[in-house]
């Protein structure tokens, strides 16, 4: 376990800003392990050592992992001089410290994964472990077998060939709606997989990524944390 300064570790809880939390430790209202600390920059075990903040038990948790369904109107970042972003729909302890695990278009909304976890995220996101992302979509126009088989083959873009992806049509006519498997997350990947067949996407929703489901209780813009077993499945995905 790590041993970090206190200030740190507190400024990392949203507890201040490191001078906050200076100034917090100036007025005696820190104590470790039942001692009032005196110098912010002591070093502490956060996961072991009992911190008070004003009487209150700091409940230290270096790892984050939120599930999050994307609205339509944000965007997939950390920060934007424009837009809202993804992180600005979470509470500021978690806001400061995650970033999105890849990233959805403005326009798509569904199943996000938002961590600090630069591991798993990573991992999630290499090309090599080739994780899923199924998709709900509405497409202009009238989707058929052809296109199942087309996609099945792979669809040649401007800059690749994508892998083989599993289209599943739902209903078809002048408006279709589908679902549809790609093994990679490349920039616009979906639309531009309808687009190379003169379909438009109008609308798109992620409903799942690897083992991780979008869970139905959350409306657009609600959050909430991965349970032990999802975060279990994601760290041993295709191991
Ligand atoms: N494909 C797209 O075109 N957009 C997304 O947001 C995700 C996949």
């Amino acid at each position: 376990m790590k041993r970090e300064r206190l200030d740190k570790v507190l400024a990392n809880m949203a507890i201040g800003t490191r001078k906050e939390v200076k100034a917090l430790v100036k007025q005696r209202l820190i104590v470790v392990d039942g001692v009032v600390a005196t110098d912010p920059g002591m070093h502490v075990i956060a996961e072991e050592q009992e911190i008070l903040v004003d009487g209150e038990p700091l409940n230290f948790k270096r790892w984050v992992y939120v599930l999050l369904n994307k609205p339509p109107g944000v965007v997939s970042a950390t920060e934007d001089n424009v837009h809202e972003t993804v992180v600005d729909l979470l509470p500021y302890e978690w806001a400061i410290k995650v970033h999105p695990v890849g990233r959805l278009d403005i326009d798509t909304e569904g199943l996000l994964l938002l961590t600090n976890d630069g591991h798993l995220s990573h991992s999630l996101l290499s090309p090599k472990k080739k994780v899923d992302k199924e998709y709900f979509a509405r497409i202009e126009g009238r989707v058929t077998e052809r296109h199942v088989q087309e996609f099945a083959k792979g669809v040649e873009l401007e800059d690749f060939t994508t892998l083989p992806a599993k289209l599943e049509i739902i209903s078809s006519g002048e408006t279709s709606e589908i679902r549809v498997t790609i093994m990679e997350g490349k920039f616009h990947q979906v639309k531009r997989m309808f687009a190379a067949f003169d379909l438009h996407v109008v609308y798109l929703q992620r409903i799942r990524m690897g083992p991780l489901h979008l869970d139905p209780s959350l409306a657009p813009g609600e959050y909430r944390e991965l349970t032990e077993e999802e975060l279990h499945m994601l760290q041993n995905v295709n191991k």
